[in-house]
């Protein structure tokens, strides 16, 4: 049994992606990241991996005929990586069919609400607090669950609520939201990788 691998995906600012790279540093990740998969060339989440030291890949959809052309250039840098456990940690798009098929069990996303409430196509970033905020819901929070070939949709693992408040904004509960997504994701990567 050597050191396990996490292979995680982002688009954006990655502070999700940094809490993993903390928690690893501080060891309460028993692993190693091999490596940050994104689709977007100029986002915060690349700088974090070259600061710590972690290679990063740019794998851009438009430039593959189509989603399996797409999944195939994924798969080859999963190949070099070999990761134990794939953590999508504000990636912004579809995965592949054939990369949830082939790590199926061994992929895992984490989404700013509480699924299954304002989750799949459309649903990501801010337009989740928009939505939670117009239906006056009265809690929000963030799902940790497994990725299969249903957007958002596959096994629940672990979920965290916060309040909404009054007068908040999409800004405002995104960042209620985050603080707690930045508890819960690496919790779970650790509860998840002493099962492997
Ligand atoms: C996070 O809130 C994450 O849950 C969400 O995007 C944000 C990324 O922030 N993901 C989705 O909406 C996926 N459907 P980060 O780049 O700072 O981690």
């Amino acid at each position: 049994m050597g050191v396990k691998n996490i292979v995680v995906f982002a688009s954006g600012s990655g502070s999700n992606f940094q809490a993993i790279i903390d928690a690893v540093e501080a060891n309460s990740i028993d692993a190693r990241i091999t490596g940050l998969i994104t689709n977007n060339s100029n986002i915060q989440a690349i700088d974090r991996a070259s600061n710590a030291g972690i290679p990063s890949r740019v794998i851009l959809p438009s430039q593959y005929s189509d989603s399996t052309a797409f999944g195939l250039a994924i798969l080859d840098v999963l190949e070099e990586w070999k990761p134990d456990l794939i953590v999508l940690a504000g990636y912004m798009i579809k995965v592949p069919t054939n990369v949830t098929r082939r790590y199926r069990g061994r992929i895992i996303n984490i989404h700013p609400a509480l699924l299954p409430k304002y989750g799949g196509k459309g649903y990501y970033g801010e337009r989740v607090h928009r939505a939670v905020l117009e239906a006056g819901e009265q809690e929000s929070g963030c799902t940790v669950h497994y990725v299969d070939e249903d957007y958002d949709r596959g096994p629940i693992i672990d979920q965290k609520k916060v309040p909404v408040l009054p007068g908040d904004t999409p800004q405002t509960l995104a960042e209620r939201v985050l603080h707690e997504e930045h508890q819960l994701l690496p919790q779970v990567i650790q509860q998840l990788l002493s099962k492997l």
